[in-house]
């Protein structure tokens, strides 16, 4: 949560800044600032309400500098308030500071400081670190001294960019949150994530833990932990500036609804074989699955359903899988062993408690395998191995195309595990499945093109609540499609395997809650009798289904997929399920990609 932006270079750094902090909105939106030098001074310019709100006041105060920082925030100490957006300066305006992450010590680091003069006026964790920095500058001739020491004193998770008066230069640090550096030419970049600067570059270097670096508008230097001067590696990203713009959408969740066809061609390319029925994940070495007697799963959010789906095609293999929600996993006594493979399920890879429950995998010698979106992420670099699901990047804060992808990511996985585990066997119908795999990313055109979502959406608006049910391969999908619904519709909606309603929700269901019926996959019959148990107790029924399932006779209202293998059906029938959320969010005039409360990168646990 949080998302930091530095820029150094020959052109103007404000609208850089600002148009960075716009694409970095997703990791939270309560207030947003931007500091830079400029020939007075340092210009600070911050406020409560969203990256938009300080374009305008900037745009009036009309400030300039070629080195600058940014900030866009998710509170966490301190409401959304003009005082506790950052960038956080010290009284004297000498230092001003961005910073994402926690500051665990920061009352201890507080009172020290008070007791030594300075001055707080934010609530904010950040705000003892521009007075450390001063304080150390008082001590120490050269200002990466005096900024090193500070970091020194930090414990916590930070990605830090600070500036200092009349230094032409930024100062940044990173451990436990994200920060990449972006190299163009003669521009230089920082910024929590890549979109940040994708416009200006698609070159990157991914910083360690430990990393300091110095910023000037011609320069980049990176020093490790030892402040020993280092050459990192980079690499050139595959993603696209349109990549991060909404383009003819409304929306980045409707654009990214749409584009799944082409991102999930993304994440299948090169790895089916339909005509020999393989699996190829060039990335995972097959001898890391040597020993591996279990798996288990970890992951939060949309990432726990897409696990649950993988989870499934496991134990349908014959691998012994279990899905853990990774908030759970790190203190429950030693259900991980040497012979667990741990699979932490994270777009981001930045999420807090998935890191936990990897980071736990790994002190109890389990082996870790990632599968995520984000090449340099903490995830993909702490764990042994990673698959990546290529879904490229995603800015609505409610995940929609990474689902996807991380659903045929894992079914590929799932087979691939299942072919070098002795007790286990790939699926009989495996070539049936690639082959449809393949074909998926058209038949998501065909829904997205006719879906008819838009309409039910206007008859959804004056609902007491939204039930979703789902059963075998198909629950994972109520259960997503239920969390897509509340999150961006602000409405009550839950979901639940179609075979427990009658085991207690049934209690809920009146004419006055529609169910969603997932009438896809293997077990649709079963879920078509569940539905119309409630169906005769005066609720509405939507079901979900093939073109011409048993299930669109019993609906009130039905929406088509096209009549494919039963494991795809339930990725199709998830699309529509999408499409129905935001529709109906829209229509209730809800903030779609950037919900209440909601950040998409959730790095405190
Ligand atoms: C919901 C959503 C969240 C994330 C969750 C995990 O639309 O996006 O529930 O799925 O916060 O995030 P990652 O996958 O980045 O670990």
């Amino acid at each position: 949560m949080c998302g930091i932006i530095a820029h150094a270079g020959a052109d103007d750094a404000v609208g850089t800044l600002i148009d960075g902090l716009e694409r970095l909105e997703y990791r939270g939106y309560d207030s947003a600032g931007i500091a830079v030098q400029n020939g007075s001074g340092i210009a600070v310019h911050k406020r409560a309400g969203d990256v938009s709100e300080v374009r305008e006041e900037i745009q009036t105060a009309a400030s300039s500098g070629d080195v600058g920082i940014g900030h866009t925030r998710w509170s966490t100490h301190g409401p959304p308030t003009d005082e506790n957006a950052h960038p956080h300066t010290t009284d004297t305006d000498n230092v001003a500071v961005v910073h994402n992450g926690i500051i665990e010590n920061h009352a201890e680091l507080r009172e020290f400081l008070a007791d030594e003069g300075y001055e707080f006026t934010s609530d904010t964790d950040t705000e003892v670190i521009p007075h450390l920095v001063e304080h150390f500058r008082k001590e120490e001739s050269e200002t990466i001294v005096a900024f090193r020491r500070a970091v020194e004193e930090l414990e916590g998770s930070y990605a830090i960019a600070a500036l200092v008066r009349d230094e032409g230069r930024v100062y940044a640090a990173r451990a436990g949150s994200p920060l990449v550096l972006g190299l163009d030419d003669d521009q230089y970049y920082l910024a929590s994530d890549i979109p940040a600067f994708i416009e200006h570059t698609r070159d990157v270097v991914y910083l360690e833990d430990g990393d300091v670096v110095v910023l000037e508008p011609n320069e980049a230097q990176i020093f490790d932990e030892n402040g020993l001067s280092v050459e990192r590696s980079g690499e050139c990203v595959d993603w696209n500036p349109e990549d991060v713009g909404k383009g003819a959408f409304d929306h980045y969740m409707l654009k990214e609804i749409h584009n799944q066809s082409s991102s999930l061609s993304k994440t299948i390319r090169g790895r089916v074989d339909p005509d020999n029925g393989r699996v190829a994940l060039e990335e995972l070495d097959a001898e890391i699955l040597d020993g591996v007697e279990n798996v288990h799963l970890v992951a939060c959010g949309t990432s726990y359903h897409a696990a649950l789906f993988g989870a499934r095609m496991l134990t349908d293999a014959g691998v012994r899988a279990r899905v853990f929600r990774a908030s759970e996993y790190a203190k429950m006594a030693g259900p991980t062993t040497e012979g667990t493979l741990v699979i932490p399920v994270t777009q981001s890879g930045e999420t807090a408690d998935t890191l936990s429950a990897l980071r736990t995998a790994t002190e109890r010698g389990a082996t870790t395998v990632t599968v995520t979106n984000v090449v340099g992420s903490t995830a993909a670099r702490e764990a042994d191995e990673s698959v990546f699901i290529r879904a490229g990047p995603e800015i609505g804060v409610a995940a929609t195309k990474t689902f996807t992808s991380q659903v045929v990511t894992l079914i590929l996985l799932s087979q691939k595990i299942a072919a070098e585990l002795p007790n286990a066997t790939t699926r009989e119908d495996l070539p049936e499945l690639l082959a449809a795999l393949e074909q998926v990313p058209t038949h998501i055109d065909q829904v997205v093109e006719t879906s008819r979502a838009a309409d039910l959406a206007s008859r959804l608006l004056e609902y007491d609540a939204y039930f979703f049910i789902g059963r075998g391969m198909s629950r994972p999908v109520a259960l997503e499609g239920a969390l897509k619904f509340k999150e961006i519709t602000y409405e009550h909606a839950e979901g639940f395997a179609s075979g427990q309603l009658k085991h207690g929700p049934l209690a809920l269901v009146t004419s006055q809650t529609p169910v969603f019926g997932l009438f896809t996959g293997d077990e649709a019959e079963k879920t078509i009798t569940n539905a119309k148990e409630a169906q005769t107790r005066g609720a509405e029924i939507i079901g979900i289904g093939p073109e011409n399932g048993p299930g669109a006779a019993e609906s009130d209202a039905y929406l088509r997929v096209p009549d494919t293998h039963p494991v795809c059906q339930n990725l199709l029938a998830n699309v529509q399920l999408q499409l129905v959320s935001y529709h109906t969010a829209k229509q209730l005039d809800r903030s779609i990609d950037k919900p209440r409360n909601l950040a998409k990168s959730v790095t405190v646990q």
